[in-house]
């Protein structure tokens, strides 16, 4: 029997943030792009923020006890791949090259065998981040999940897909005993998607953040090991 690979889950794959290489820091400056996404996950006031701030949230990733960039696997990746070359060739039939270097169909046609090798997984497409930040952990053994998909692959359910990969991570190899997520008020989407995955709301802080113009709330949900263990059984935490 294969082993299963720790750092994949159905159709995704975590990989190590790599701050040095210039595709994670386009990736993290994606997220600040992404106005919307990047004002539901900042505390501060919103300012357009420029490279040095994306690699200094890229650092702040890096050393979380859980930093990963969330990758859709080899068979999504082609897919994905092949879709934008056909978006290409039909908007620009004239320009028959396509010198997208990561996009040759030889990369991906090769199904890999699932191991606990790393494999070669830089060439697979970047869709987001996920990271379980903490403080006194080894005391109190709780830590806080912050994540981010890209715009275009929102909606898709790699967002829950990843928090179920994250949560088994923290409860079977961080050794943790809560893990919490927070949404601010206006979040309606992630408050929804974190209820629906089984996360409590345990409390609501109120007027904590000052944003589209009024004072909101901030939405504070955990789910304890004993609880993610339950959902486990009853086969809602596959992923
Ligand atoms: C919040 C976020 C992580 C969710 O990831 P995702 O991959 O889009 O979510 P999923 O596809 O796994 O889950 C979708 C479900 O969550 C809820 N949901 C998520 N985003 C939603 C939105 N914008 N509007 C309404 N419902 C939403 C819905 O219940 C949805 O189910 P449906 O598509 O069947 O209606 C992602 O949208 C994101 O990164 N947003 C920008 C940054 C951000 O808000 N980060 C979280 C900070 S707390």
């Amino acid at each position: 029997m294969t082993p299963r690979n720790p750092f994949r889950s159905s159709r995704l794959v975590f990989r190590a943030i790599e701050p040095d290489s210039d595709e994670d820091k386009k990736l993290y400056l994606a997220f600040h792009h992404d106005v919307e996404g990047y004002i539901n996950s900042m505390l501060g006031p919103a300012v357009p923020q420029g490279k040095r701030h994306a690699e200094k949230m890229m650092g702040h990733m890096t050393k979380s006890m859980l930093g990963v960039v969330i990758c859709l696997n080899e068979e999504g990746s082609e897919a994905y791949r092949t879709e934008q070359r056909m978006k290409k060739n039909s908007t620009a039939a004239s320009s028959s090259k396509d010198d997208d270097s990561k996009g040759s169909d030889g990369d991906f046609n090769s199904k890999k065998e699932e191991t606990f090798d790393f494999g070669d997984v830089t060439q697979l497409v970047s869709i987001g981040q996920i990271h379980l930040g903490s403080q006194f952990n080894a005391t109190h053994r709780q830590a806080t999940i912050g994540v981010d998909i890209l715009p275009e692959f929102q909606r898709k359910g790699y967002g829950g897909e990843a928090i179920r990969w994250t949560l088994h991570w923290a409860f079977e190899t961080g050794g943790l005993n809560r893990v919490g997520i927070e949404a601010f008020e206006w979040n309606t989407g992630a408050r929804k998607l974190y209820e629906n995955l089984g996360f409590k709301l345990e409390g609501i802080g109120r007027q904590m953040f000052f944003s589209h113009g009024r004072f909101q709330d901030d939405y504070q949900f955990g789910m304890l090991a004993e609880e993610w263990r339950q959902l486990k059984e009853q086969g809602k935490m596959d992923f």
